[in-house]
């Protein structure tokens, strides 16, 4: 898709954060003169994502995925191209960073029942990621697709990952009973050079891989070809997705926290953080982007769940991700959020234009209660209760602020995955802690490690041992 000036304008993503403001909450708000207070600390972490973006070494490689990419970009859609042809299904066998942002694209920017849609419909073919390890979804997922006919996208950094290799050796169990060679039903996408997907290509005699660079950690993978290949395979138009993440970058060169959307951000968040907002809650107002909340979970509380700070000393800092959903969970998790502890910041998406209306016919003229909503869109009265809900709030004094994207495309996507992960890497860096490496998840999968006998792992197995449940605490 080419974006004229014009429409590059008209799908420009903007932060409206009238309703953080003193002005609007009275005392509950953060005034000019606090925002203010936080220029200095501001324009420190953006100078530090300045001057480290790219660098491997400090895993900021991922600053510079929307420009170094053209080759693999051309390949990937070369491989796409393929794929569509070949193959009825396609699935992804990877977990976290290498999950949530396949599933998010695709249903951002896919239609809501694509796999339902006949083949005719559809701009490729079925899709569907694994990321778990539950029996029941593994077994249930072989029901419906025939592994002859499927492509698997095993996607994993380390190729050590124990749900994802434990799908894997079931996959590819199943492709040799069934007589298929199976590098030729399987795309890794892995490290260069180090990691057990490497090892297993070599083995099978090269199979068709992409590089997650060493700087680009899970979470911050999105825009490479752990998200660019399932993407392109569906028919998402990726060059505008990184053209979208290049003119957020651009808007993020000002260290102006008044002008760069992300250091806005993560300013606000930071300033509610250390007045006891715990909880950060993304509320998109549209189905398509219910699961950029997923996917937002994860960069957010990884990269800010932290107990130590750069300098060494103790710190347990970070805001736990609710996910939301406009309108459903006004019907669930609003009340809280309104007359609850003052511990949230609502972070609404809004969309100016749906790619549907949906006109609601005239009907029931006799019943006032309902006969008014006839004439009106179901757009309408979605991004009327979006207004409502965030007027609501800041009526009961409750910090929320909105992101609105003119609509959900390509562009405003790439806009707003990176409006995200710079707002991350902003923050990380006001808190002076190492926002890109995930200690704690390491943890529990060194410790299942131990429990399911991988060699090396004796002392940790001797410990899990020692950690039986009492059984006085078992009721
Ligand atoms: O953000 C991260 O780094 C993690 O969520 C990883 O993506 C996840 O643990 C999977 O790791 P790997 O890619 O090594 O299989």
């Amino acid at each position: 898709m080419k974006l004229s000036e014009e429409q590059r304008k008209e799908m420009r993503i903007t932060v409206d954060y009238t309703n953080m403001t003193d002005k609007r909450l009275g005392g509950k708000g953060i005034s000019a003169h606090t925002l203010d207070a936080h220029k200095k600390l501001a324009k420190a972490a953006h100078a530090y994502v300045a001057e480290n973006r790219g660098k491997d070494e400090l895993f900021m490689g991922w600053t510079e995925l929307p420009y170094n990419q053209n080759e693999i970009v051309a390949d990937i859609l070369a491989t796409a191209k393929l794929v569509r042809r070949k193959f009825e299904n396609f699935v992804v066998l990877g977990i976290g960073g290498s999950a949530l942002g396949p599933i998010m694209a695709f249903n951002a920017l896919c239609h809501l029942h694509y796999n339902d849609l006949p083949k005719s419909k559809r701009r490729g073919p079925r899709f569907f990621v694994e990321d778990n390890v539950d029996p029941v979804r593994m077994k249930e997922l072989l029901d419906v697709i025939d592994v002859s006919k499927t492509c698997f996208n095993v996607i994993s950094k380390s190729g050590a990952t124990s749900e994802t290799m434990a799908q894997y050796l079931i996959i590819s169990d199943l492709l040799q009973k069934a007589g298929v060679n199976i590098k030729e039903n399987v795309i890794f996408t892995t490290d260069a050079a180090r990691g057990n997907l490497v090892k297993i290509s070599a083995r099978l005699g090269g199979v068709k891989s992409y590089v997650l660079p060493d700087g680009v950690g899970g979470r911050f993978s999105e825009l490479s070809p752990v998200g660019l290949l399932p993407a392109a395979v569906l028919g998402i138009d990726i060059k505008t997705m990184l053209k979208g993440a290049a003119a957020m970058d651009k808007r993020c060169k000002t260290a102006d926290l008044r002008k760069n959307p992300a250091l806005l951000c993560a300013t606000l968040q930071y300033i509610a953080m250390n007045d006891g907002k715990n909880i950060g809650v993304l509320m998109p107002y549209s189905d398509n982007l219910r699961y950029i909340s997923d996917w937002y979970a994860q960069l957010w509380a990884e990269s800010l769940g932290k107990n130590v700070t750069l300098d060494g000393k103790p710190c347990h800092v970070g805001q736990t991700p609710v996910k939301a959903l406009g309108v459903t969970d006004q019907h669930s998790q609003v009340q809280l959020y309104t007359e609850g502890p003052y511990d949230k910041v609502v972070t609404f998406l809004s969309v100016g234009s749906y790619k549907e209306k949906m006109p609601i016919p005239h009907g029931c003229e006799d019943i006032p209660d309902v006969s008014f909503l006839g004439g009106h869109t179901m757009e309408e009265l979605i991004q009327a209760e979006n207004r409502a809900t965030a007027f609501a709030l800041t009526k009961a004094g409750r910090m929320n602020y909105t992101i609105h994207l003119p609509a959900v495309n390509e562009y405003t996507l790439g806009q707003l995955l990176f409006l995200f992960e710079m707002q991350t890497a902003y923050a990380g860096a006001m808190f002076n802690i190492d926002t890109f490496n995930q200690p704690g998840v390491e943890a529990g999968k060194k410790a299942t490690f131990a429990l399911l006998g991988k060699p090396g792992y004796d002392l940790q197995r001797r410990e899990l041992e020692n950690s039986a449940s009492d059984p006085d605490a078992i009721v």
